[in-house]
């Protein structure tokens, strides 16, 4: 028997069910631990754990706790890989920063207002309706925390409708990562946007002619931070020839090396060679501009572009006045500028400056549904999960990633209903409080 209601709920609700359905009891039951696929909720993530481990003795691949995910995630990990996604810049203060920012803000959830069970989480994003406001960050060289790296990850969050961004440092090309992530699944191409026109254009191609719909732009990271626990190592894995496969793919690459890297009689010279000329060319050292966005529209053509990495109102501001579609509020996780504001603390004043004018996407520290809830509640129209994701996929891969999504979806939907909203646009500041 499939069993999606939640246990604890459906004592809850049964209640409120019987007076407005008037339902028989048998039916009553049915419908909360069985029912339509299409009617389960995100929050019966919960109930499904329970059933799981009370039946079958079988409990979750990983922690719902982000805490024991991350440490579980590490002991499966090289110590390499682990500490190039755990790490950030310098000190690592911007990434301590980033959830100092959270706890600054605290839910004041309101009592007796009509919530049911099915919480309406829908949000229109760049023409597309979607079940929830959550993307996937884009994230680079995601094998080296499984072999299945960024084809587990897309089909994942294709799986369950929600936009998936293919990073330039992806360690799985743009068609690969299309056909895991399923024909009609939304899915982004961030930039890191090369220095070579002629690149930008092939890349912008092959990212259209594989379904990618939206471009986003990083501008924060055209050269590398300053990032302590891979230079005590020496660890950079572009080098090493991994999360350079958009490069290696590539035909107008080719053509500029004199050869194709992927080549059956490509020689390991050859391939090292490329690996480094598409990490060079992509961050060289030189700070993309506003000016030359005009020229970014023109090669990607229709379609939305969104800045990722933005942090203050004034350049908030400007993206709206190159006729951007949409930023990212990032600071990369803390790996860029160590010292710098938490990413959250950033968030009331470009909405105050740009709600309404541009979509405003977030990310940096996001750790549990309840954090979802509250840079929602400050405005933020998504939001993206990094870190998160790639500790589920240390765990056998595609499960481990369906299991934190899950959970983070599951939480957020019953934080959204226990504090007394039903629908998205009902969260906003009114909720929160600010605490020092
Ligand atoms: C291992 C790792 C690789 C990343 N690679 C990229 C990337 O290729 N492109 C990019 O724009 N951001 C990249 N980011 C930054 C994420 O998109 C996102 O901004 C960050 O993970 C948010 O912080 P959080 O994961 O701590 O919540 C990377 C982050 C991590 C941890």
């Amino acid at each position: 028997m499939k069993f999606h209601g939640a246990l604890a709920r459906c004592v809850a609700f049964s209640t409120l069910q019987q007076l407005t359905l008037a339902q028989s009891a048998q039916e009553l039951i049915d419908s909360v631990l069985n029912p339509d696929p299409d009617s389960a909720t995100y929050s019966s993530y919960s109930s499904e754990i329970y059933y799981n481990a009370t039946l079958y003795n079988q409990t979750p691949i990983a922690s719902t706790n982000y805490d024991r995910l991350e440490a579980s995630a590490k002991l499966r990990l090289p110590a390499a890989a682990y500490d190039y996604a755990a790490g950030g810049a310098g000190l690592g203060k911007t990434v301590a920063a980033n959830r100092k920012a959270f706890d600054q803000w605290q839910i004041v959830p309101r009592m007796m207002r009509d919530v049911l069970p099915h919480r309406n989480l829908s949000t229109n994003l760049f023409g597309r309706t979607l079940p929830a406001p959550v993307v996937m960050a884009p994230v680079g060289v995601q094998t080296l925390f499984h072999p299945t790296g960024e084809r587990a990850t897309a089909k994942v969050f294709g799986e369950l409708g929600l936009p998936y961004t293919l990073s330039t440092a992806t360690s799985t090309g743009f068609a690969d990562v299309a056909e895991a992530n399923g024909d009609g699944s939304p899915r982004w191409y961030q930039l890191y946007w090369p220095s070579d026109d002629d690149l930008t254009r092939s890349y912008l191609r092959s990212a259209k002619e594989n379904g990618y719909e939206v471009l986003v732009v990083t501008v924060d990271t055209w050269d590398l931070g300053w990032r302590t626990r891979d230079l005590d190592r020496g660890f950079f894995p572009f080098i090493r020839g991994i999360g350079v496969q958009i490069g290696l793919e590539d035909s107008c690459a080719h053509e500029k090396l004199g050869f194709n890297p992927l080549a059956p009689n490509a020689t390991a010279e050859q391939k090292q060679t490329a690996a480094l000329y598409h990490v060079i060319t992509t961050s060289r050292g030189i700070s993309p501009v506003w000016r030359n966005l005009t020229k970014l529209r023109e090669f990607w053509g229709d379609g939305p572009i969104v800045l990722k990495g933005i942090q203050t109102a004034e350049d908030a501001q400007m993206a709206v006045e190159y006729g951007i579609d949409g930023i990212i509020l990032s600071n990369h996780g803390g790996r860029q500028v160590d010292g710098a504001i938490g990413s959250l603390e950033a968030l009331p004043s470009i909405v105050e400056a740009v709600k309404g004018k541009i979509t405003i996407g977030f990310d940096g520290g996001i750790r549990s549904g309840a954090d979802i809830y509250k840079a929602i509640a400050l405005g933020a129209d998504f939001v993206q999960l990094g870190r998160p994701v790639l500790w589920g996929l240390a765990h056998e891969g595609e499960k481990g990633v369906r299991h934190v999504l899950k959970s983070l979806l599951a939480e957020f939907d019953l934080t959204v209903g226990l504090s007394g909203c039903e629908t998205l646009d009902q969260v906003n500041s009114t909720f929160l409080q600010r605490v020092e």
